[in-house]
This record gives structure tokens, sequence and C-alpha cells, in this order.
């Protein structure tokens, strides 16, 4: 009896042993993007973090026409940051592109939340590629303001990829919290 409870036992532990092990596995088998816009670097910290934590390349968006401080003046209704959140079909220019979109199966996407939204040049973004069967994983920084239809606007942009809701997070999220959260799309 003793012999087959430690029997029992030793393919349970081994069992689990595997499951960890594929667990792993699956965590660096994924070619995985972070890339972020960030306008004043509190979303740039946070999107560093992750991607130190989970192994991912870095991306930055990076606007062809920087933004300067009077075009972020959210209470001047015609700063160019309120110009571009008024019109929906606003695509301010990126500087650069992804070396090579393809070889990536999840892409996470950070930036600041804008008027309760992704900023329109996530919307350039999102419509530069092809995300095809592509995990698009959005994540945030805002003063207070949640996700909004972020996620729902950046899957209207691109219809093949699978976009999540996605989270927002604070300045001051830990690299322990986002590897967490992040864990599930790995
Ligand atoms: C034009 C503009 C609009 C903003 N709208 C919101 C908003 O709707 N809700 C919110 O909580 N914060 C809003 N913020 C604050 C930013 O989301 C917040 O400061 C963010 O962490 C900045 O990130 P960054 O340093 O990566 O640019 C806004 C900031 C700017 C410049």
């Amino acid at each position: 009896m003793k012999k087959i409870l430690s029997f029992i036992l030793t393919a349970f532990i081994t069992l689990i042993g595997f499951n960890a092990q594929a667990e792993d596995n699956n965590m660096t088998d994924k070619k995985v993007l972070v890339a972020y816009f960030s306008a004043t670097g509190t979303t740039a910290e946070v999107a560093k973090n992750l991607a130190d934590n989970i192994n991912a390349d870095l991306f930055t968006i990076e606007p062809e026409q920087p933004y300067t401080a009077a075009d972020l003046n959210w209470r001047n209704d015609q700063s160019r940051s309120s110009l571009e959140m008024n019109d929906r079909s606003s695509r301010p220019q990126i500087a650069s592109k992804v070396d090579d979109m393809s070889k990536y199966s999840v892409v996470f996407v950070g930036f600041p939340i804008w008027w309760y939204r992704e900023p329109s040049i996530i919307d350039t973004f999102m419509e530069s590629y092809d995300f095809s069967g592509k995990t698009v994983v959005p994540f945030a920084t805002s003063g207070s303001s949640g996700m909004g239809n972020s996620g729902k606007n950046m899957q209207e942009l691109a219809p093949k990829a699978k976009v999540f809701d996605g989270k927002r997070f604070p300045a001051d999220a830990s690299k322990d919290e986002l590897q967490q959260w992040a864990k599930e799309w790995l």
C-alpha cells in the first residue's frame, strides 16, 4: 500500500513539474513586442518595466512632429491634442516603423489616456500594420480615467487582430504587477 501511495505521489509531483516546464516554455516561445507612445514619460516608464520583465522587444511610437507643452494643453480647445482628439479621422504621423511586425504574435500597445480613450497616434499605429492572427493588448496610464473604449476602437481599426480591453496602470506600477497581468497572453 505504501509503495502504491509513493508511486502515486511521485507521478503527481512529476506531472506538476512537467506542467510548470510547459508554462515556462510558453513564456519564451511567443515573440512579444511592447510598443508605446508617451508624451511626457509616464507610459514610457511602465512600458520599459513591462518589456524588461517579460523579455519582450520594445518599440517607441514616436510622433513625426513631437508634442510641445502647448500641444498637450487640454484646457485649450484649439491646442493640437484637442483638435486631433475632436477629429476621429485624425492620424498623426509616426517617425519610424517596427522592423518586422510579422515575427510577433503578441503586441502590447501602451499609451496615455487622452480624453477618455487612446490618442489618435495609436489609431495611426493600428492602421499601419497587418495584425492578422495577432493578439493585441492595450495598456495605459492616466490621471484617473480607465481604458474607456480604447480596446474596442483599436479592434475596429485592426479587425483581423484579437484586441483585448487591456488595463490602465498607475505611474508606479511594479514590475511584478505588470508581469502577473501580462502572463495571461504569454
Ligand atoms: C491631451 C490630454 C488629455 C488627457 N486626458 C485625460 C483623461 O481623459 N483622463 C485622465 O485620467 N487623464 C488624462 N490625461 C492625463 C494623462 O493620461 C496622464 O498624465 C498620463 O499618465 C500621461 O502619460 P505620458 O507621460 O506617457 O504621456 C490627459 C493628458 C493630456 C495631455
